[in-house]
C-alpha cells in the first residue's frame, strides 16, 4: 500500500522534474544538435540527454534509493521494482529535431509493476496531463474524460511507427488501410505516443494503436487514459502491462471493433 502523503511527494517531485525538463527542451530547441542512435531514423538530441539527467537528479535528491527505467542512459532496472520511475525525457524526438512543436516529457512512478502516478507535460501547448491511481485524470488540474463516440465512422484514431522499416511498418500501413476500409473518419500520426494516448484520455482521439512501443512511452499515458475512463490493452485484448509492446488504447466504445480490424493484419510480414 502507498499512503496519500507518499503519493503527494511523488507527484510534487514529478511535477518539479518535468518543469525542469521542459526548460531544457525549450532552451535547446534552436541548437538542433542531433545524433543518430541506432539507425538513421532514430535520433537523439543533446536535449534528450540533458533532460534525462535533470529529471533523474530531481528524483534522486528526494528518493535516493528508487530505481529507474530510462529511455536514455544505462538505467533499466526491473519493471517489477518496489519503487520504479519510468522516464522518457523527450517523447517526439524526430518532431523536436525538425522544429515541429509536438513533443513532451513522460514520467511515471510504478510500484511492483503497477503504475500509481503518471505525468505527461507538453510544453508547447502548456498542457500537463496527470493521474494518480484511483483519483481521475487531469489537464492542468481540470478533470478530463474520454469521448463518447461509439462508431468508427465518427472516430479519429492515432498511431505511430517504430523506427524499423520492415514488418512493423507494413503491418501499421495495413492496419491504417483496414481501418479506412471499415469506415474510419480519420487517422493521425502526431509523432509522440505519450501525447497520442493523453489525447485519447482528453476525448480528442477515440483510439490509438502502435506496434512495438517501450514502457517509457506509455507507462504514464496508460494510467492517465484509464483514469479518464479509457481502456488500455495489448493488440490481443489482454490487459496492458509494462511488459506489453503492442498497444491499443481507446474510449472503450470502439475497442472491440478496433481490435477486430487490427487482428486481420496479424499475418502481414
Ligand atoms: C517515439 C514516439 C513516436 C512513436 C515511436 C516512439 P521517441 O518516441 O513516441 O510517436 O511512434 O514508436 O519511439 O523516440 O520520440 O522518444
Ligand atoms: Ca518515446
Ligand atoms: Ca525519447
Amino acid at each position: 500500500m502507498i499512503t496519500p502523503e507518499e503519493l503527494e511527494t511523488i507527484e510534487q517531485t514529478a511535477l518539479k522534474a518535468s518543469a525542469k525538463a521542459a526548460e531544457v527542451l525549450l532552451k535547446h530547441i534552436r541548437t538542433k544538435q542531433i545524433y543518430e542512435k541506432g539507425s538513421s531514423n532514430n535520433l537523439v538530441t543533446a536535449a534528450d540527454l540533458e533532460a534525462q539527467e535533470v529529471i533523474q537528479d530531481v528524483i534522486t535528491s528526494t528518493f535516493p534509493d528508487h530505481s529507474f527505467y530510462n529511455e536514455e542512459g544505462e538505467d533499466k532496472d526491473s519493471l517489477d521494482s518496489e519503487n520504479l520511475w519510468l522516464i522518457d525525457p523527450l517523447d517526439g524526438t524526430t518532431n523536436y529535431a525538425h522544429g515541429i512543436p509536438i513533443y513532451c516529457t513522460s514520467i511515471a512512478y510504478a510500484r511492483k509493476g503497477k503504475v500509481l502516478f503518471g505525468s505527461v507535460f507538453d510544453p508547447n501547448l502548456n498542457e500537463h496531463f496527470t493521474a494518480r491511481a484511483g483519483k481521475g485524470a487531469f489537464i492542468n488540474g481540470e478533470r478530463i474524460s474520454v469521448s463518447q463516440r461509439s462508431s468508427l465512422k465518427e472516430s479519429v484514431i492515432a498511431t505511430g511507427f517504430y523506427y524499423d522499416r520492415d514488418t512493423i511498418m507494413r503491418r501499421t500501413l495495413g492496419s491504417i488501410e483496414a481501418l479506412f476500409n471499415n469506415g474510419l473518419r480519420g487517422i493521425r500520426r502526431m509523432g509522440s505516443a505519450a501525447i497520442d494516448i493523453c489525447w485519447v484520455a482528453a476525448g480528442r482521439f477515440e483510439g490509438f494503436f502502435e506496434y512495438k512501443l517501450s514502457p517509457w512511452d506509455f507507462a504514464a499515458g496508460m494510467l492517465i487514459a484509464r483514469e479518464a475512463g479509457g481502456l488500455c490493452t495489448d493488440i490481443g485484448g489482454e490487459e496492458l502491462s509494462l511488459k506489453s509492446r503492442n498497444i491499443a488504447v481507446s474510449n472503450i466504445f470502439i475497442h472491440t471493433e478496433m481490435l477486430k480490424i487490427l487482428e486481420t493484419t496479424r499475418n502481414i510480414k
